[in-house]
């Protein structure tokens, strides 16, 4: 067991970092990114590592980082099981391959029409394959500046978890759209804000237990020089990172930084 001391004080979360490698690498690439991280990331201890490289990747991926302590995930998934949806790619065909899978990232619903409601389907498929999802909720910049963050993030959460009840692992990560790719993250304090309002409305909707255990990470232009003002938050339990996942370094010292800042606050 890697997570040694969370576990067995089970007081506190176990941080998470993910790299959601978006629409980039190679397959050749991948695999280079991956072999420069390795040995840098699997040491790490009380900080679970995800990496979210594209669908033709994570073959090449799980190869790679088999017997380390480093996990997988997929960026997407359709909903249904299988059938005649060219171009798609079903919850059965990652179960085989992947331990967690990103769900409504804002790229999808900026650009690929993704609503609330296929952002439910998503999920529910998800969690009958036994798939962790990492829900992504986050208002735009226009949401933000007329102050409807509370609201927009509310409202996304609901309409993403109508109506199921068993979460499994789920995972939330709250991405505000205007910090994604900008180089203009929130502050820790606004995201440690937002976050515990999203924890607010998870116990709301189930219990307290529920939000207690869940955790909610903070994406958007996250790197190793800012990483530790977003982990020292209380309700902050890690991050999704994008950019910084491509680089080797950079990724390693995110995750080192976390292992090490969360294992300060246990003190
Ligand atoms: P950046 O870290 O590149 O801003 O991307 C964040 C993100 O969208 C992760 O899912």
């Amino acid at each position: 067991m890697i997570n040694d001391w969370v576990d067995k004080e089970n007081r506190m979360r176990i941080p998470l970092i993910a790299g959601n490698w978006k629409m980039n690498t190679t397959i050749g690439e991948a695999k280079q990114l991956v072999s420069a991280m390795l040995p840098g990331l699997d040491g790490i201890k009380n900080v679970d590592k995800v990496l979210c490289p594209p669908f033709v990747s994570l073959m090449a991926v799980k190869e790679l980082i088999q017997r380390t302590s480093v996990q997988l995930g997929a960026q997407d998934l359709y909903f249904e099981e299988k059938g005649a949806y060219t171009g798609e790619i079903s919850p059965l065909m990652l179960a085989d391959l992947c331990e967690f899978v990103i769900i409504g990232h804002s790229e999808r619903r900026q650009y690929f029409h993704e609503t609330g409601e296929t952002v439910n389907k998503k999920i529910r498929a998800a969690l009958k394959v036994g798939l962790k999802p990492i829900l992504c909720i986050g208002e735009r910049l226009e949401e933000n500046e007329a102050g409807k963050t509370a609201q927009v993030v509310t409202d996304q959460l609901q309409s993403a978890l109508s109506g199921i009840d068993n979460l499994n692992s789920l995972v939330i990560a709250y991405e505000p759209v205007w910090a994604i790719g900008t180089g203009r993250a929130a502050t820790g304090q606004q995201s440690n804000e937002t976050a515990g309002l999203i924890r607010h409305n998870v116990a709301q909707l189930y219990n307290r237990k529920i939000a207690d255990d869940m955790r909610i990470l903070y994406g958007g232009s996250v790197t190793a020089e800012n990483i530790a003002e977003f982990v020292a938050q209380p309700e902050i339990d890690g991050a999704l990172v994008g950019g910084a996942s491509l680089k080797a370094s950079q990724f390693v010292s995110i995750v080192q930084q976390t292992a090490e800042i969360r294992g300060r606050l246990l003190k």
